[in-house]
């Protein structure tokens, strides 16, 4: 179950983040051998993170991080690596570019407002923040909030909204890779983030930085590489010259996170708009059914309502998963058969029970008291 899952994972994070941490204090202090075998624990740790939990939403931040120890454990015993050494921009110009280029995709989105299903208010929240102030700026002589943080469970729709705002106010979309930012050795990092937001002001109409799964970069407990500090601080910086000099420009910060509890309060602070992105309702579980089933064959006992009032507590990715599932099974059936050969041979159509065998045995990915403490964390910070 991936709520089991995501507890495990994160204890083991945390087993991983404190050899780290000794890691680099004693890398500070001088004391090379120990900061060595640390790594190593950390390496270790993180590589049995990876292989227990292969899908693992942050394994991607996580093999940055062990090839960033590796470099240093090489780096200490007097291998010569390139890359781990403060850098020193050689020849300026060409150099800054291609670190930005790596550290960003600037693309167009090409999610439609329509494609999000529910999350009304998410829309509405958004609506108000960016798409208004960015078509009529001078309704607006108070100014609007340039941060956006949307928390919630996983699999609800964050990433998603983020894309659909950026091309329904034909933004460009710099969506910021986390793990790219970090992956400098110490003392550069801090520099990425200028570049970001240097870039983002310099680039003609509207631009929505997009920072996913944030709490990899500034939760409270990712300060064990010492760049991260002042990576923060950078960051805190620049949003605070977004809202100062910025009256008329149109950069935006949007921050997802899944683990709001783990943000600090100043970071939290910049973020003047805070969006709970919630698990769907009956009405958009059965909106959410009608799309991920539009392309499969249903046999006529298949009720949408139905399958929505099975699936309570079910986010739209668990739903895509169920009816991805199904449809499987059909398939396989298809093959297992043999008939699939065939160019022109068809799956049977999916029945209720199919449904049924599949949602019996794919349990949603959020609980009840998971979906609370959202909640609490959000009355909590309301004030702030
Ligand atoms: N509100 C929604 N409407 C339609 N599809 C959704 C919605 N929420 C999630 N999904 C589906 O689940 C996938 C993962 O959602 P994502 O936006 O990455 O969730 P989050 O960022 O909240 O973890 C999406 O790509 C989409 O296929
Ligand atoms: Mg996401």
């Amino acid at each position: 179950m991936i709520f089991v899952t995501t507890l495990a994972a994160s204890e083991l994070e945390k087993v991983a983040i404190r050899y780290a941490n000794e890691g680099v204090q004693a890398d500070r202090a001088g004391a090379r051998g120990r900061a060595i075998a640390c790594y190593q624990q950390a390496i270790e740790t993180l590589n049995t993170l990876i292989n227990l939990y292969p899908n693992y939403e942050l394994n991607k931040v996580y093999i940055q991080r062990i090839a960033m120890y590796q470099a240093r454990i090489k780096a200490l015993k007097g291998e010569v690596v390139e890359d781990t050494a403060p850098q020193l921009p050689s020849d300026g110009q060409s150099q800054a570019k291609a670190k930005y280029e790596e550290l960003v995709v600037k693309e167009k989105p090409n999610v439609k407002w329509e494609e999000v299903i529910g999350l009304e208010d998410a829309k509405r929240a958004i609506k108000e923040s960016i798409v208004y102030p960015t078509k009529r700026p001078d309704l607006f002589p108070l100014g609007w909030p340039r941060g956006i943080l949307m928390f919630g469970p996983p699999g609800c729709g964050k990433t998603l909204l983020a894309a659909a705002t950026a091309s329904e106010i034909d933004a460009t979309f710099i969506n910021i890779d986390a793990a790219a930012i970090m992956s400098r050795w110490l003392g550069e990092a801090e520099k990425n983030v200028a570049r970001v937001f240097a870039q983002a002001r310099s680039t003609k109409g509207p631009v929505i930085i997009f920072i996913d799964e944030v709490d990899a970069l500034f939760g409270t407990h990712s300060n064990e590489v010492g760049g991260e500090v002042r990576v923060r601080n950078q960051f805190l910086q620049e949003m605070d010259g977004l809202s100062e000099k910025g009256r008329s420009s149109l950069v935006y910060v949007i921050a997802a996170t899944n683990k709001p509890w783990q943000l600090d309060a100043p970071f939290i602070r910049r973020f003047q708009k805070r969006i709970l992105v919630p698990l769907p309702d009956f009405e958009a579980r059965v909106k959410t059914f009608a799309l991920y089933t539009r392309n499969l064959r249903l046999a006529s006992d298949v009720s949408l309502e139905e399958l929505a009032r099975m699936t309570e507590w079910y986010s739209p990715s668990d739903i895509r998963d169920v009816c991805q599932s199904a449809q499987l099974i059909v398939v396989r059936e298809l093959f297992e058969s043999g008939a699939a050969l065939k160019p022109d041979s068809k799956p049977r159509e999916i029945t209720m029970e199919d449904f049924k065998r599949v949602i019996q045995t794919r349990k949603p990915s959020v609980s009840p008291d998971m979906f609370k403490s959202y909640v609490i964390w959000y009355e909590n910070f309301k004030a702030l």
